[in-house]
């Protein structure tokens, strides 16, 4: 995407600009919210936004007949949310099962694991394209007593390689381990994206990742699921996450949403990121190449792009001073960037693991986009390499 001060911006995996319809909402001056909780005219027409977004959600993703949902503050809340109630729940032998490749959201939970009776497990688990061997998980599990907590990571946000959904109803199928999807990358980036199976137990969003404003997720959850919040206090009317309601966010998620799936053309993307992945592929070769490039379950905006000697923060800074604005690996809280677990855990060397950079593209990728953005890409990528 082309912003206003004329940089190009490829960095939609850590937040997507804001859809224009709710820029229009905002510039319409309508949007003042009263607190939902509020029983006056104000506080019903506040209350009427947040009904209508979840009438939306139920209606988009078809779970309104098995599942609740709650609005959070995005989905490092919501991944918390239900791991930490699954540490909490129950007194019998428990396992929590983190992969090397999750986000750092579910991931750091493991520095908390020593406050709770629980056996945890880092798994890698997955092949040089970064795809998950799920019947070696499976076989895993099988060799484990009790009960069983999972973070599948549906697409992975640095890699755009998607773990498919029915991998995840397999292993419900078979072990009946307690299964959280973190669906952060999903939408509008893969083909059946909408379609979530009613047989798992729970599954996170964030509401920047498509258009939305920051600070505002939601999630869905099994409805008789005895879902406990991570805050304490009042609880609201439409939903019982303690808090007021950050109505302005969550309806924005309403907006950003239909704009998103309006303007996605899976086809399209698709034919797009593939003229990128096997462009790009083959300029950087043999010094480099893109991460999971053999895969067939791809994402369609997003690719990582391996160099063998080069750092990615280097590359980054000559890519934004060259007016095109890409992300790096595992950047932790402070910003410095350490060894990259999800490289590694496809095996490269530990050593060489910041070596990459991500390009992620606006949904609505298509041909004309992609041959433009290559060339752009190509002649920085031919100065620093
Ligand atoms: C796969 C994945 N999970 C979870 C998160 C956390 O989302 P947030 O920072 O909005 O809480 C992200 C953010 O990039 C993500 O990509």
């Amino acid at each position: 995407m082309k912003l206003t001060n004329k940089r190009y911006y490829f960095d939609y995996n850590s937040s997507s600009p804001l859809a224009k319809s709710v820029i229009k909402w905002f510039t319409s001056g309508d949007f003042f919210v009263a607190n939902p909780n509020s029983l006056h005219t104000s506080g019903k027409k506040s209350l009427k936004l947040i009904r209508e977004t979840q009438n939306f959600l139920f209606d988009t993703f078809k779970l309104g007949s098995t599942h609740k949902v709650f609005f959070h503050s995005g989905a490092t809340e919501g991944i918390n949310t239900f791991i930490i109630n699954e540490l909490n729940q129950g007194d019998g032998e428990k396992h929590l099962i983190l992969f090397e490749t999750d986000h750092s959201s579910a991931y750091k939970i493991k520095n908390i694991t020593d406050h709770y009776k629980i056996n945890l497990h880092l798994k890698t688990l997955v092949n040089s394209d970064g795809e998950l061997q799920t019947d070696q998980l499976i076989s895993f599990i099988q060799t484990l007593k009790g009960k069983i907590i999972i973070n599948f990571t549906w697409v992975n946000n640095e890699t755009g390689i998607i773990w498919p959904l029915m991998e995840a109803v397999k292993i419900k199928q078979v072990t009946g381990a307690f299964i959280h999807v973190d669906a952060t990358q999903s939408v509008c980036k893969i083909k059946d994206w909408n379609q979530l199976s009613p047989q798992l137990d729970a599954y996170t969003y964030s509401g920047h990742k498509f258009g939305s404003l920051t600070g505002v997720g939601f999630s869905f959850y099994k409805k008789d699921y005895p879902i406990q919040y991570l805050v304490n206090g009042a609880k609201g009317v439409l939903h019982s996450r303690p808090g007021t309601p950050n109505t302005t966010g969550i309806y924005s998620v309403y907006l950003a949403l239909s704009e998103t799936m309006k303007s996605y053309d899976y086809a399209e993307s698709l034919a797009a990121i593939n003229y990128l992945k096997d462009n790009l592929d083959q300029l950087v070769k043999p010094q480099g190449f893109v991460v999971g490039k053999n895969s067939t379950n791809r994402c369609t905006n997003t690719i990582s792009l391996f160099l063998n000697d080069k750092k990615g923060q280097d590359l980054l800074n000559i890519f934004d001073m060259n007016g095109l604005e890409v992300g790096v690996g595992s950047a932790c809280s402070s910003g410095v960037l350490g060894p990259n677990r999800v490289l590694i855990a496809y095996g490269v060397d530990e050593n060489k693991s910041n070596n990459s950079i991500r390009f992620s593209f606006e949904t609505d990728l298509d041909m004309e986009k992609a041959k433009n953005y290559f060339e752009m890409i190509k002649k920085v990528l031919m100065k620093a390499i």
